[in-house]
């Protein structure tokens, strides 16, 4: 029988009042079958004890390089590790890192690890934007580092802007991604700008019911999120979702109806390098929205009677601007007349967009879950399949390929 070793992965926590967050990323690391092992800095001590680390990841937490020195753990620990997650990465910890500095376990790891290695920024938007700081980051991106972008919002104290630690969920995710796929965030996309649709619309039949779908925004948010660390300027045009924390380094617009969501789409594309319709849209609206609450008994007119949406997919195709990229998505089901790749392959020719993201649905399958698969269909004939893997290692093969056609 195959035996399935837990992927191998050393958590750095620098020294910032963001430490405290760490604890929850290392939680969702070891949920979902990781083995974690911490190396926080002495200055990460001051925030968080080693003993919720050790709890947490059930094995011993050091900062120094004289500690278990006969099992060289400053060496070996860099050289098991498949994934090195550095979160929160201070201006420190990445100014120690780009001058290749080994002054602890957590540098000494990263100068003899050869796996992929994520750095999750935190820090005060003025550090973060500081040339030194700038400088640390290009170098560590120019070793192949993956330096996540940082999220805006509060800092400490009372002031906001870039330098918030990305919420855990998006960096358990980017790490679940890099173990897929190592070189899955390139800068390919810096200078572009992109607009992704995600989730599902509800349409209003009265002050209190709507008419919705099951859609999670999981796929959307992937793609915003992905698209934002590969370096792009990102508008992300959000209808309803499951809880999903925001993207970080990306602007969310929120929309409800299928005709706000046009709206957005629509302001939002011109001048966009590309266009992607991941969204659930309503194809029906009621006709009417009711002013009152509809009663059980007696509704006049038949509260269900519905009219049809506009394709916004068809619209953003129709006034698409030169060179510029749209992808559609279509949710299929093989029947009777053909396979789920036939249905795409004549939805890809209907809708007329440049590329078209294919699922399979039914039987638990893209709705509602982390994983996704299905095929990438090309207006030139292209088709790529999209072997199974998380939404993000799909958003991955989408920005590929959108890529190489900008
Ligand atoms: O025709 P179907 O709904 O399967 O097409 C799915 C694609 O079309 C998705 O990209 C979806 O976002 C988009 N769409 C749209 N406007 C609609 C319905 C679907 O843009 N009214």
């Amino acid at each position: 029988m195959e035996s399935l070793t837990p992927p191998r992965v050393l958590l750095g926590v620098a020294g910032g009042i963001a430490a405290y967050k760490s604890a929850e990323l290392l939680r969702r690391l070891t949920e979902t079958g990781h083995s974690v092992r911490v190396l926080p800095t002495a200055s990460a001590l001051e925030f968080v004890g080693a003993a919720t680390f050790e709890a947490l990841s059930g094995q011993p937490v050091h900062t120094g390089v004289f500690v278990d020195v006969p099992s060289v753990p400053h060496v070996k620990l860099g050289q098991e590790a498949d994934l090195v997650v550095v979160a929160p990465a201070t201006a420190d910890l990445m100014a120690r890192a780009a001058a290749g500095r080994a002054d602890d376990l957590l540098t000494a790891s990263l100068l003899t690890a050869r796996c992929p290695v994520l750095f999750a920024p935190a820090m005060h938007t003025e550090m973060w934007e500081h040339p030194a700081t700038r400088a640390n980051v290009e170098v560590l991106r120019s070793r192949g580092v993956v330096v996540l972008e940082p999220a805006s919002g509060r800092l400490t104290g009372k002031d906001t802007g870039p330098g918030r630690l990305p919420d855990p969920a998006e960096i358990a995710e980017f790490a679940r991604l890099l173990l897929e796929r190592a070189d899955a965030l390139p800068h390919d996309l810096s200078g572009r700008r992109v607009v992704v649709s995600a989730g599902g619309t509800r349409e209003a039949l009265d002050p209190v019911r709507f008419l919705g779908n099951r859609s999670s925004g999981r796929q959307g948010y992937a793609l915003a999120r992905v698209a934002a660390q590969r370096g792009a300027s990102v508008t992300l045009v959000a209808a309803h979702t499951a809880d999903l924390g925001d993207p970080a380094g990306v602007e969310v617009v929120r929309v409800g109806s299928a005709a706000q969501l046009r709206d957005a789409m629509c302001a939002a594309a011109r001048g966009a390098n590309a266009v992607v319709m991941a969204a659930a849209v309503a194809d029906f609206r009621p006709v009417a929205l009711a002013e009152h609450k509809i009663k059980k008994t007696g509704s006049d007119p038949d509260p269900l009677a519905l009219t049809t949406n506009p394709d916004i997919l068809a619209e953003l195709v129709r006034t698409k601007e030169q060179g510029q990229v749209v992808v559609g998505f279509a949710a299929e089901t093989g029947d009777a007349a053909g396979d789920v790749l036939h249905h795409g392959r004549a939805k890809l020719l209907r809708k007329g967009c440049d590329l078209l993201v294919v699922n399979a649905v039914g039987d638990g399958k893209a709705f509602e879950v982390p994983d996704n698969s299905g095929w990438l269909l090309g207006a030139d004939g292209s088709e790529t399949e999209l072997k199974p893997g998380s939404k993000a290692l799909l958003a991955t093969r989408v920005w590929d390929t959108v890529a190489s056609r900008l």
